[in-house]
């Protein structure tokens, strides 16, 4: 399925900010891109240039509805954007419950979006276990681990692979994105060489730390207009390029075959 979720052991660490800019990469790809949010939090609709007081999102609405796709909102680029929305305790506590006893809740409810030819829906997850990463793991075509180049988040590795987190045999398929690489900060230097050797191919990529990043987020722009020579542009154009040659059934039409590397 066209699916990729990003998780990570440790909150903070960059999931979200990567989750739209990853979006925003591949659709200049060529792709029609859908982001979903499964964190509380619902901060990836400020990510997508959508305003504070938009509250509409999909734990509110499901319960009643089968098919989201009527739910997607347009944002500005053009990216679909399911919010998790303003829930209520109950709301939220409801939907964890489909989530566990209805192991087709997300099928059901994505349909076509996961088949689509040339769609890709990403999913934003909150950091941990959590009720989202038990629905989307064995479904994706993708995974996703955000780690950020620091010793903190070095420390929580070994977490990825755990029972109650991945579990070995999913943590042995995802792969890995290293945020925030700062190379004159000798520790964040040294944390990424951890990394990198720890990890070996199933590093997907690395992101450079750039103030632009947080900046295009308060700005309601995507990194690529407000800041075209940062070396992010780089990092998530070779990242989006990775997860279009990982989910096959994602190439789509001819023409954009051709338009990818
Ligand atoms: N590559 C980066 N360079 C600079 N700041 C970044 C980068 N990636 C994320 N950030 C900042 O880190 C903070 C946490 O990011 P966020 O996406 O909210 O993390 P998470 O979703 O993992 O909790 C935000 O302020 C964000 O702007
Ligand atoms: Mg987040």
């Amino acid at each position: 399925m066209n699916l990729v979720y990003l998780t990570s052991p440790k909150g903070g660490v960059g999931r979200t900010t990567l989750t739209a800019n990853l979006a925003y990469a591949l659709q200049r790809l060529g792709h029609q891109v859908v982001v979903l949010d499964l964190d509380v939090q619902n901060t990836l609709r400020l990510h997508m240039g959508l305003a504070v007081g938009e509250h509409r999102g999909v734990v509110a609405q499901s319960q009643h509805n089968s098919d989201w796709r009527e739910h997607i909102i347009e944002t500005p680029s053009g990216v679909g954007l399911l919010p998790y929305g303003q829930a209520t305790r109950a709301q939220r506590e409801g939907f964890n419950a489909l989530l566990r006893q209805e192991p087709d809740f997300l099928e059901l409810r994505l349909g076509s979006l996961l088949h689509q030819p040339g769609c890709v829906t990403l999913v934003d997850l909150p950091s941990g276990p959590s009720s989202g990463l038990d629905a989307v793991k064995r479904m994706a075509g993708l995974g996703i681990v955000v780690m950020m180049a620091d010793g903190s988040s070095a420390a929580t590795l070994p977490l990825v692979a755990q029972e109650n987190y991945l579990g070995a045999d999913v943590a042995q398929r995802a792969l890995y994105v290293i945020n925030q690489v700062y190379i004159r900060s000798r520790l964040n230097r040294d944390c990424t060489e951890f990394f990198e050797q720890r990890l070996g191919a199933a590093l997907l990529g690395r992101v450079h730390r750039d103030e632009a990043v947080p900046e295009a987020t308060a700005s309601k722009q995507s990194i690529f207009e407000y800041a075209p020579t940062s070396a992010v542009i780089q990092d998530l154009e070779d990242i989006a390029r990775s997860i279009s040659r990982a989910l096959p059934d994602a190439y789509g039409h001819d023409s954009m075959k051709f338009s990818l590397r």
